[in-house]
């Protein structure tokens, strides 16, 4: 599996820091934060509220877009180490600039130069979302949408929400999604992770969104999975995320599979692949010896988040011929 072409779909940039790398920049900048990592050097948590905390806590390292061009680079070495030729990653003016547009501007900048290095030398495309974060508010999401807004291209192609989803609720996000979508950007949102199908349901009725971030619990109502099927909502399963998080005890337990035979378009992706020990390479190994899954599974699964990817008709005909070659 580990050659297979892949396509990432759901991939925080700053969660998938390793944590060398983040240790390294606090070094740097001379800044304590040798509370996040255990022994081994490995981030430590013990639930995803923790988690949210260490991600917070290893984002403050990152604090120039010289920070983020590297870091750009360093996520980009390890997805095509693991097979992936075209990967969308959320990134969030809340860490890049405090939300204030001339900042982002060159965060982005910064972003997308180091982007189109890693084109060149490792042969991997990435696009980016913009993602808003449901702890910090509706008022900070809207300064969020309109930096989105302001970027909104053929690089920055889509716009969503993560972080905690006991907090509000989509329709509190409304204005920054309708903003994003008058700017030309496709929508995604995190739901049915912590909360149930109800979630899955508000996210697709209240934001207006074509593929939904995890969505694995609505295998908790069945009329939705086959909702979710007959309008063709793409879902970015994180397989790994969800195991390592407590949600599901293991890969045979998780609903990917059930979602897939009921004719739900799932996509396999890693979501913050060194806090949960995982990579793309290794989440198709685990699948195919949870479900017996063939490089046919796999090619149909990656032809799908292709099919679902928010870039240009050029850029997938491009990597289409990628996968199939
Ligand atoms: N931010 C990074 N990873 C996340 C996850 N799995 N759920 C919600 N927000 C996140
Ligand atoms: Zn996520």
């Amino acid at each position: 599996m580990a050659m297979l072409p892949k396509v990432e779909l759901h991939l925080h940039l700053e969660g998938a820091a390793p944590p060398a790398f983040i240790r390294g920049l606090a070094k740097e900048k001379r800044l304590d934060i040798d509370g996040i990592f255990d022994d081994r050097g490995a981030y430590r948590f013990a639930d995803f509220d923790g988690f949210l905390k260490v991600y917070e806590a290893a984002t403050s390292a990152l604090q120039r877009p010289e920070d983020y061009a590297r870091l750009t680079l360093a996520v980009l070495e390890q997805s095509a180490a693991s097979g992936v030729v075209y990967s969308e990653a959320f990134l969030s003016p809340d860490f890049c600039g405090g939300r204030d547009v001339g900042a982002w501007r060159e965060y982005v900048q910064a972003m997308r130069e180091a982007a189109d290095q890693a084109e060149r030398t490792m042969g991997i495309t990435l696009r980016a979302i913009v993602t808003c974060i449901r702890h910090f508010g509706h008022e900070a999401a809207r300064e969020t949408a309109r930096c989105a807004a302001e970027t909104a291209g053929d690089w920055i192609v889509g716009f969503g929400i993560a972080g905690d989803e006991k907090v509000l609720a989509p329709k509190d996000f409304r204005w920054s999604f309708d903003c994003a979508r008058e700017a030309g950007l496709r929508l995604t949102a995190h739901a049915g992770e912590w909360a149930g199908p109800q979630s899955v349901r508000d996210a697709i009725a209240d934001l207006g969104v074509e593929r939904i971030g995890h969505g694995v619990r609505a295998i908790e109502d069945l009329a939705l999975v086959d909702e979710l099927a007959e309008r063709g909502v793409v879902l970015e399963v994180c397989p790994g995320s969800n195991v390592a998080l407590g949600l599901y005890p293991g890969y045979r337990a998780h609903p990917i599979s059930q979602l897939y035979q009921r004719g739900v378009k799932v996509t396999v992706s890693t979501d913050d692949p060194p806090f949960f020990h995982t990579s793309m390479a290794q989440e198709f190994d685990r699948l195919h010896r949870a479900f017996d899954w063939d490089d046919g599974v796999f090619a149909k699964l990656s032809r799908t988040a292709l099919d679902a990817a928010f870039c240009d008709a050029d850029t997938k005909t491009r990597i289409a011929k990628i996968l199939e070659a």
